[in-house]
């Protein structure tokens, strides 16, 4: 991958790359033409990162579908697919760790020890070897895209860090590799993450700031729902993933829900 983007930057083309752990759905479609479209060669890297998984069956239970990937990527324009191994990542000796303080603390970082300081430490690989000029990630990861973005900015990384909107299914579940271990009820169920980001957005568009009252009302959307459990549900700044008290800025709601053994996540704009 070094050499040959070595070879491609010497030749003046812009590369584009879409760092993803496969299982592409229509969600990184998306991500893939978009970058497609800024760049003369266009990268998609395929690893399923051990290093961000924080539950072992988790890890094992991730899809793997490298046949169905690598057509999607060809009938994309994918000029090449980085798909390293494990111990080609993280041989004998590795020792490093990135690590973006504070963005990293709350929501998904609260509840998965270690997830983002193993997101970091693979996409500085990834950024270290595709050298893209830009990259896109999705914003269904909404605090992985601002890591990333401050690890890029803190760091020198020469290259722009692009977000995109979350994919949804018609009925309005965010596109995920994780949707397909939801058995029917659940998938059914599932939908209480969009009704209750529906429902902040309504009241915060509605005129209220008081965010315990938009959280309260968001949080008996997913109640309704006899098979989710809640992990969190929160009301943040938009930029610096602070807790909000009240909305006088741009804020983000993010969940976290179990359906069964699958974790989803969502988040939306509020204002
Ligand atoms: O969003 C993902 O799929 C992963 O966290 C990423 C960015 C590819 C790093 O492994």
């Amino acid at each position: 991958m070094h050499a040959l983007s070595d070879e491609v930057r010497s030749a003046g083309k812009r590369i584009a790359l879409v760092p993803t752990m496969g299982a592409l759905h229509a969600g990184h479609l998306s991500l893939i033409d978009h970058a497609r479209a800024q760049a003369d060669f266009l990268v998609v890297s395929i690893f399923v990162n051990p290093l961000q998984f924080d539950r072992d069956a988790d890890l094992d239970a991730y899809p793997r579908t490298w046949e169905a990937d690598s057509a999607l990527c060809s009938e994309h324009g994918v000029d090449a697919i980085y798909a390293p191994t494990v111990p080609s990542m993280y041989p004998q000796g590795f020792a490093t760790k990135v690590t973006v303080a504070g963005l990293g603390q709350g929501l998904c970082g609260a509840h998965r020890p270690g997830h983002f300081d193993g997101v970091t430490t693979v996409v500085a690989k990834l950024f270290g070897a595709a050298k893209p000029h830009i990259a896109v990630f999705g914003q269904k990861d909404y605090q992985q895209l601002k890591i990333i973005t401050r690890m890029t900015a803190d760091l020198d990384m020469d290259l722009e860090v692009i977000g995109r909107p979350t994919l949804r299914e018609a009925d309005g579940l965010a596109m995920s590799s994780r949707n397909v271990h939801l058995s029917p009820e659940e998938r059914a169920q599932a939908l209480c993450l969009r009704r209750a980001l529906d429902k902040a957005r309504e009241l915060a568009q509605g005129g209220e700031r008081d965010v315990e009252t938009i959280k309260t009302a968001a949080a008996q959307v997913v109640e309704g729902a006899p098979l989710a459990r809640m992990e969190y549900l929160e009301v943040v700044d938009a930029d610096n993933l602070a807790p909000l008290a009240r909305l006088d800025g741009p804020a983000r709601m993010a969940m976290a829900v179990w359906l069964g053994t699958t974790r989803l996540i969502d988040n939306d704009a509020l204002n």
